[in-house]
């Protein structure tokens, strides 16, 4: 099989994402930082991934904790230096671990220079690096809204100008029609491979090719022209994963993001899957069960026509969604079984998975008693503006409590020590309370622990080629409770069976599976036709079936 031997690497990675604020602390000042992380090491290197994705560590005046950059070749101090930063790739190194820097390329932040100087005057050489439109105070120029609320558009009064931004005022998005803007860009990215980065995720990358004339954001018209040019003048000259952000990707546009010849990224995040338990049409704090065979055939879907024409990433969890095991499993009786489960149904899938930190043990979202405890940008503007447009108080905290970006963003619990072992000093955000129950310690442990479900998943993904050239089947279409699928290659082919409810379900298949070989399992004993609460196993016949 040729076509093995020249699989690019990402394809057989498991990639772990750090929310750097949140990982460890490492000098008690209640933030996490990048010495931090290095003492950790070992720890990502008994779990078994390959790659760790770090949200933003540049200088930043963190309005929105990092993604408003005020210096891309530069450490924040409260993170660490350069030099840390060095020591952490070269540490990463010697584990096999290599490290993707998370590039906010949609904005900077206002106290970046570049906006700090286009500011100045219209005349500025900068000033053409930003979306600024004319116009007189107060008449914004369109109703476009920014994504934490409030209008799109900012007045300057020095330059009887509005400056358009599609998120907090704070992040000011970049003119990716001047060519400069993309050179500096493209130097800038250079500069981080040189220095031995493993790969890039790019935030809200399907934003860059805005027109706000045309109430264009995401998607525009330029979008693809201006990645494949990145992808020629940068990642094309490394062995790199690039994984690009896209709210708005479909399976159409991902066939173009990802497309095998690496014209573009290597894959890309999509969101259909974690939009669907909202209100149609409406925002994700309206909130609405998981239709959940709507599910299944949105993850069939993205499965089928990616096959063979592009690369898909599997993700249940970042730092903007909440913990999954609140979200579609059980955090309180079936907490484990079903945090497996979800494990299970998603790492037989064909892509790359991404684990993000404390998933692997299974955290659960957080029930701060009221918005004094929240720090999330996005969290206190929906409160607020919710409120003034009349909603209860107690209909917003269920809002946050199921879909804040907090939920995720708690400390990672380390430890049944104080604040979880995440910090000696006082968290920048508080720490769940079940720590004691729920940390790393504990699990790495216990051979039945989340954690140890996590790690025997990742190791079977690099035993056995069909979790990457399998080709994908959905059983059961049609069943209430049963994610049942299979992956069929030349090997042979393995069954994805599970119970995606807290009730016991049927399902017939399992007896046709009698005598396959068990792969993992998430409860102790034989596999029945009757699953119980959440159970989860997958199947392996050798050969031709
Ligand atoms: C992405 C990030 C998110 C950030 C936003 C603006 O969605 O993941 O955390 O707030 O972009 O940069
Ligand atoms: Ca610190």
């Amino acid at each position: 099989m040729t076509e093995k031997k020249n699989l690019p690497w990402w394809k057989n990675a498991v990639v772990y994402q750090i929310y750097p604020k949140s990982f460890q602390d490492s000098n008690g000042d209640g933030i996490g930082d990048i010495q931090g992380i290095i003492s950790r090491l070992v720890y990502l290197a008994d779990l078994g991934i390959d790659a760790v994705w770090l949200s933003p560590v540049y200088c930043s005046p963190q309005d929105d904790n990092g993604y408003d950059i005020s210096d891309y070749q530069d450490i924040d101090p409260m993170f660490g230096t350069l030099s840390d930063m060095e020591e952490l790739i070269a540490e990463a190194k010697k584990r096999n671990i290599r490290i993707i820097m998370d590039l906010v390329l949609n904005h900077t932040s206002d106290e970046h220079r570049w906006f700090l100087e286009a500011k100045k005057s219209r005349e500025n050489p900068y000033h053409d690096y930003y979306v600024w439109k004319d116009g007189v105070e107060g008449e914004l120029p369109n109703d476009m809204k920014a994504s934490f609320g409030g209008p799109a558009w900012e007045w300057v009064p020095e330059l009887q100008q509005y400056y358009f931004h599609q998120f907090s005022v704070k992040q000011p998005d970049l003119n990716w029609e001047n060519p400069k803007v993309r050179r500096e860009i493209y130097d800038m990215i250079l500069w981080w491979m040189d220095k031995g980065v493993g790969g890039f995720r790019l935030d809200v990358i399907d934003q860059i090719a805005k027109e706000p004339d045309r109430k264009i954001t995401n998607n525009g018209p330029r979008l693809h022209e201006f990645l494949q040019e990145m992808s020629r003048e940068t990642f094309q000259k490394g062995d790199l994963i690039t994984v690009g952000e896209a709210w708005g990707a479909n399976t159409e546009n991902a066939k173009l993001y990802s497309n095998p010849d690496g014209s573009e990224f290597s894959m890309v995040f999509q969101f259909e899957h974690v939009m669907l338990d909202q209100q149609p049409g409406k925002e994700k704090w309206d909130l609405a069960p998981l239709p959940f065979v709507k599910l299944k055939q949105c993850m069939a879907k993205w499965q089928e026509e990616l096959y063979g024409k592009g690369w898909n990433s599997l993700f249940m969890d970042n730092h903007d969604l909440p913990r999954i095991v609140s979200r579609w499993g059980d955090d309180k009786e079936y907490r484990e079984e079903s945090a497996k489960m979800l494990a299970t149904v998603f790492h037989g899938m064909q892509g790359t998975p991404y684990v993000y930190q404390g998933e692997e043990l299974g955290m659960t979202n957080i029930k701060f008693e009221d918005i004094t405890h929240y720090r999330d940008i996005e969290t206190l503007n929906l409160y607020r503006e919710r409120l003034e447009k009349g909603y209860s108080p107690e209909d917003v905290m269920r809002s946050i409590y199921a879909k804040s970006r907090d939920n995720a963003r708690t400390p990672m619990q380390w430890s049944a020590e104080e604040n979880a072992g995440f910090t000696d000093g006082t968290p920048w955000i508080e720490v769940n309370p079940n720590y004691t129950e729920i940390n790393a310690e504990a699990e790495r442990r216990d051979p039945d622990s989340v954690f140890s479900y996590y790690r025997t998943l990742i190791r079977l993904r690099k035993e056995y080629p069909v979790f990457i050239d399998g080709k994908f089947e959905l059983l059961m279409e049609e069943d209430e409770q049963i994610f049942a699928y299979t992956r069929t290659s030349d090997e042979g082919k393995m069954l994805v069976c599970a119970n995606f409810s807290g009730e016991p379900a049927k399902c017939p298949l399992i007896t046709e599976w009698k005598d396959a070989q068990k792969l993992i399992h998430n409860y102790h004993g034989d596999v029945a036709d009757g699953l119980r609460p959440y159970e989860a196993v997958m199947l392996w016949k050798a050969g031709k079936n």
